[in-house]
């Protein structure tokens, strides 16, 4: 199976912002982790990361072109981008999974990360596992 793991903006920055909530391990560290749970999945994975709204979205767009399940910490997009939330409708609507991913637990932090526009359409959410919460995301596409 190939899965395409994509992280919005400034998770490029992990491991240097808010790391009392991020933690203190850099994306190269968490791209390491992800890519040897993959292996030992036997997944094909790519792993990015992108500050602009429109390359994720052709990101997600790729994905379906690559018939791709996707890992997503759509960062702040979460809250507010309906852009990346059709484009994910349109992935979970052809039949492909969709998991959602955050480090933290954005319920557990302010009101306006309490809504994601992204969850009603991906296929699940996994939140607030720090770095883990990929490796399980990972685990849960490979069960079903
Ligand atoms: C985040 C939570 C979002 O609210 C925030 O904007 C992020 C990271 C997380 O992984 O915990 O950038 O998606």
């Amino acid at each position: 199976m190939k899965v395409h793991v994509l992280n919005g903006p400034n998770l490029n920055l992990l491991g240097k912002r808010e790391p009392d909530v991020y933690g203190l391990a850099s994306i190269e560290d968490l791209e390491s982790a992800v890519r040897a749970e993959a292996t030992s999945l036997g997944f094909e994975i790519s792993f990015k990361q992108t500050n602009s709204e429109a390359e994720l979205i052709d990101w997600i767009q790729q994905a379906i072109d690559d018939k791709a399940a996707v890992v997503l910490n759509p960062a702040a997009f979460t809250h507010y981008s309906y852009a990346l939330r059709d484009a994910c409708a349109a992935l979970t609507g052809m039949g492909l999974a969709l998991i959602e991913v955050h480090i933290s637990n954005p319920h557990a932090r302010d009101q306006f990360r309490q809504n994601s526009v992204i969850s009603a359409v991906a296929t699940g959410v996994i939140a607030g596992f720090g770095h883990q919460s990929y490796i399980l995301a990972l685990k849960a596409l490979a069960s079903r």
